[in-house]
């Protein structure tokens, strides 16, 4: 998994605070944030409850996919049984499609 994979894994599973200064430093946590930024939020937030094109990530840390009240999601993702952590993040994000066959392309 590349840095900046890992950042954004990061940032993601740890919620709307973000990830502990503590363990990873600020400027990690800084990199983080600004690749979710970059990569992720115009199609997501990390707030609860505030889906955009895609679901909202708050609480994305062990919870089962595709259930998120209002969000609007491919069968193929409601349906693919997967709990989200660290590795099926990762294996999402690497290739969605292989993934989860039948989630949209993006
Ligand atoms: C172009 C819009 C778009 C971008 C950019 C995007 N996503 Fe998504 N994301 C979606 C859509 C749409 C879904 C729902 C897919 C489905 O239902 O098959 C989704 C689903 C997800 C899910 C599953 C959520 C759940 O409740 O099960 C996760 C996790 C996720 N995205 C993470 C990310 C991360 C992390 C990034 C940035 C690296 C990202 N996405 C970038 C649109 C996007």
């Amino acid at each position: 998994m590349t840095l900046r994979r890992c950042l954004v894994l990061a940032t993601v599973l740890a919620g709307p605070d973000g990830p502990s200064t503590a363990v990873l430093g600020q400027n990690l946590v800084a990199e983080g944030e600004t690749l979710f930024r970059a990569r992720c939020a115009a199609c997501h937030s990390l707030e609860p409850g505030q889906s955009r094109i895609g679901p909202a990530l708050a609480g994305l840390a062990g919870r089962t996919a595709g259930i998120v009240e209002g969000a609007r999601y491919s069968s193929a993702l409601r349906d693919s049984g997967l709990v989200w952590n660290a590795e099926t993040l990762e294996a999402f994000l690497a290739n969605p499609r292989e993934a989860v066959p039948g989630t949209p392309n993006r």
